[in-house]
């Protein structure tokens, strides 16, 4: 292999050197060299989905989202900035008050990944008017509870039961503000679905709507994940 081949290739993120391999996205690259680039409906076991926006970086000066645009040699990529932080932040209010989150009553709270990141994004209110929607809960499942309410419409559940699971148990449907998480069923109950708790469209979400009956706050609110490191801690020391 010539030297030219074997080269490791690399881009600018906010100024560093990152090494990439061939075919990576930014945000697999930053993700594998332990830097942390905020994100939400990104998830290294899926292709990207690029509907949150908020890995929104500028790459050579122009906007792209971190999770689709592909590295490559010499790219100068800037994520870490007042005024891309102050984006993602606008798109974390945005997502707040499009649902109803109650984060203190949550079961999710400390390790939901908005939570997480709006605390990262120095978020401290919801800035916009609340929406408050009318989204009912789905408790028909034996093992399983629905609540629509905490729903940022990532689509990872639709993607991993329809993937991984084989069941298309989820989907997305309505446009616009009306856009809304649906179960693939008749009567549309999650108990008239193939879903069961040991699928992966059951432990995916990455806030509150999908959760396993019986085990509510069994791991102490204080001592959950997020709550013993933020969510770039969590990159940044362990990778994930
Ligand atoms: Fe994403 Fe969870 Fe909503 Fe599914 S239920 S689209 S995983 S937020
Ligand atoms: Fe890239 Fe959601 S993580 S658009």
């Amino acid at each position: 292999m010539s030297d030219e081949a074997s080269a490791v290739q690399s881009f600018a993120l906010d100024g560093e050197d990152l090494a990439f391999e061939p075919g990576e996205t930014i945000l697999q690259a930053a993700t594998r060299a332990h830097r942390y680039i905020p994100h939400l409906c990104w998830h290294p076991e899926f292709p990207a989905h690029g509907s949150c926006r908020v890995c929104s970086v500028k790459v050579n000066g122009r906007a792209g989202a971190a999770c689709t645009v592909r590295a490559a040699a010499g790219l100068d990529v800037e994520s870490n900035t007042e005024e891309l932080n102050a984006h993602r932040k606008t798109l974390l209010q945005m997502l707040f008050v499009e649902g109803n989150h109650f984060c203190p009553s949550c079961e999710k709270s400390g390790n939901c990944l908005l939570q997480a990141t709006a605390y990262e994004m120095g978020m401290e209110g919801p800035h916009f008017e609340e929406f408050y929607p009318d989204r009912p809960v789905d408790a028909s499942h034996p093992d399983i509870l629905l609540d629509f309410n905490r729903c940022i419409l990532c689509e990872l559940c639709v993607r991993a039961s329809r993937d991984v699971d084989g069941k298309n148990v989820f989907a997305i449907g309505g446009h616009g503000i009306g856009t809304h998480l649906l179960v693939n069923s008749e009567s549309g109950r999650l108990a008239d679905t193939a879903m069961d708790l040991s699928d992966r469209a059951a432990s995916i979400c990455p806030v509150g709507v999908i959760l396993p009956k019986r085990r509510g706050f069994a791991i102490p609110i204080g001592q959950r994940r997020f709550d013993e490191k933020s969510v770039s801690q969590q990159v940044e020391e362990d990778g994930s």
